[in-house]
């Protein structure tokens, strides 16, 4: 048999901040992946609703419900035994609406307005020598529950950069550093972060919108989550990107009209992920593609249908076999004969 991946990264995501998952359903999870030959599994373990890694250094930030360390390292070798590797995501400095009313002093901005997915009002944390300390010591957390994890996912999406143009200490620090604008603010947070990450041995991860200045470190791997466009641009900027377009590969999106789901990306079903094609991205820009994935935000089914599974796997099924087929071929395939194969027949 002559057969390799195109992609060299083939992942999944899955959301355990808007939703506990159980150990068990982690290992169904891992499972399915090895079957379809995905190898990258994010763990998205923070985000407004709750933070769920069992952080010791900010303990009353931590949900109720969440894993033990040894839990999430056991898994991470049975994981690795199975050829996947776990990518743990913090996500900061926004999407922590959680961590702010455990820790407000970390924030400390008013929130402008803004409603992040659950309705709660956004809130980013502060630009200071706190809070680097405090992430630091949580991803040096992360880093000794990870040990075999290449990155760490520092996160960096949709930040409400407007509360920062409001803070006094804010503006300091930018006329200090010479910053133009929050823009520049946010790219000097995320090269403190960088700097963090790389004293654990590892290389960061980060969405689309923290490497849109094309100033953080090259070394960074950027993952495309909006447009096909955004992905582009950020290839253009010289970033290995995992590809991630939510029109495609966003799994949380209901597949009709009348399912429940999310549909801001697109209301998509499996043809449409198998018809992905990266005939509209060049060479140059091809030869930092690392891969595909898939994400699976849960924050559209919590409040209803927080332990019943079979939505997860409604949702996911079939569109992550063609997620996995597009990684494996670098593209996808005729719908007939796709849809054949996929049919049994
Ligand atoms: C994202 O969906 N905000 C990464």
């Amino acid at each position: 048999i002559a057969d390799k991946p195109d992609s060299q990264w083939r992942g999944v995501m899955l959301d355990l901040a808007r939703c506990y998952h159980e150990m068990e359903h982690l290992y169904a999870v891992a499972d399915l992946c090895w079957l379809l030959k995905i190898n990258r599994l994010q763990l998205h373990f923070t985000d407004d609703c709750a933070v769920r890694f069992p952080f010791i250094s900010v303990p009353k930030a931590v949900s109720k419900k969440h894993h033990t360390k040894q839990e999430l390292a056991e898994f991470a070798a049975y994981c690795k035994e199975r050829g996947i590797v776990i990518v743990p995501e913090i996500d900061a400095p926004g999407h922590f609406w959680a961590f702010s009313k455990a820790y407000p002093a970390l924030f400390g901005l008013k929130p402008d307005g803004l409603q992040g997915a659950e309705g709660n009002l956004s809130s980013i944390m502060r630009v200071d020598s706190s809070v680097f300390d405090t992430l630091k010591a949580m991803y040096a957390e992360v880093a000794e529950v990870f040990p075999d994890s290449p990155w760490i996912h520092i996160g960096g999406d949709e930040v409400s950069t407007s509360q920062w143009s409001r803070c006094p200490d804010c503006k300091a620090l930018m006329e200090r550093e010479g910053m133009k604008d929050v823009g520049e603010l946010q790219d000097y947070f995320t090269a403190r972060m960088e700097r963090i990450v790389a004293k654990y041995g590892k290389r960061t991860g980060v969405w689309n919108e923290a490497a849109k200045s094309g100033s953080i470190d090259k070394g960074s791997l950027v993952y495309g989550w909006e447009r096909a466009k955004a992905c582009r641009e950020v290839l253009d900027k010289g970033y290995t990107t995992v590809v991630m377009p939510g029109e495609y590969f966003y799994f949380d999106m209901r597949q009709s009209q009348r399912e429940e789901g999310h549909d801001w990306a697109a209301i998509f079903d499996v043809r449409k992920t198998i018809g992905f094609s990266f005939e509209d991205f060049t060479p140059e820009q091809m030869s930092r593609v690392a891969g595909v994935q898939a994400s699976f935000f849960s924050e559209a089914y919590i409040s209803r249908r927080e332990y019943d599974y079979d939505f997860l796997y409604y949702q996911t099924y079939p569109r992550i076999c063609a997620l996995s087929e597009v990684a494996w071929r670098g593209e996808g395939a005729q719908w007939e004969e796709f849809n054949a194969r996929l049919l049994g027949a």
